[in-house]
């Protein structure tokens, strides 16, 4: 209510709002620095080694389509789909366990990357939230925990 009634922070939000995260984070090159960044801690992370083995030794092919599917996912242009066809990336992990602890290290890794290489803090949580989302949507296994109800 209090910051509805002020019109600069209305302007921020309406400018905000219009621009994409794309266009936000600014553009293609960022995007490239944070998927190296992303990367580079799941090599080094401890907790991230479970997730690390599920990935090709050589990363070099996975980084170019991460970019490309992140570019796309942020508003960008759409050169993901045009060469891979639809994402459904629930579909395309449904080869690899993903659990919350996967979930959670892939998540880790990204926040990391993101802290490293974007400086504005809202459009970090906007993301961190959009992530968070895509990677719940994306696991396939319950806790372990839950495996003698079954
Ligand atoms: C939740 C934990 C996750 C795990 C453990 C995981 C793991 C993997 C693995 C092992 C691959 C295959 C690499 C290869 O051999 O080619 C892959 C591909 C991919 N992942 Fe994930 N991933 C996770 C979450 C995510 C999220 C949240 C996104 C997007 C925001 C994402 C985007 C992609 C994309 C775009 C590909 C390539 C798909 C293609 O082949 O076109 N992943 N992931």
């Amino acid at each position: 209510m209090e910051a509805a009634r002020t019109a600069p922070a209305l302007v921020s939000i309406g400018s905000a709002s219009r621009q994409t995260h794309f266009e936000r984070i600014g553009g293609v090159e960022p995007i490239t620095r944070l998927v190296e960044r992303f990367y580079d801690r799941m090599d080094s992370l401890p907790e991230a080694q479970v997730i690390r083995s599920l990935h090709p030794a050589d990363l070099t092919h996975v980084k170019l389509v991460l970019v490309a599917f992140l570019i796309e996912w942020m508003g960008g242009p759409k050169d993901y789909s045009a060469q891979r066809g639809h994402p459904r990336l629930r579909m395309r992990h449904m080869g690899f366990p993903v659990d919350a602890a996967a979930r959670d290290a892939w998540m880790q890794c990204m926040r990391l990357a993101m802290e490293e290489t974007i400086e504005d803090s809202g459009l970090r949580q906007q993301l961190e939230q959009a992530f968070f989302k895509t990677a719940d949507f994306i696991r396939n296994q319950q806790e372990s925990h839950h495996d003698h109800h079954r």
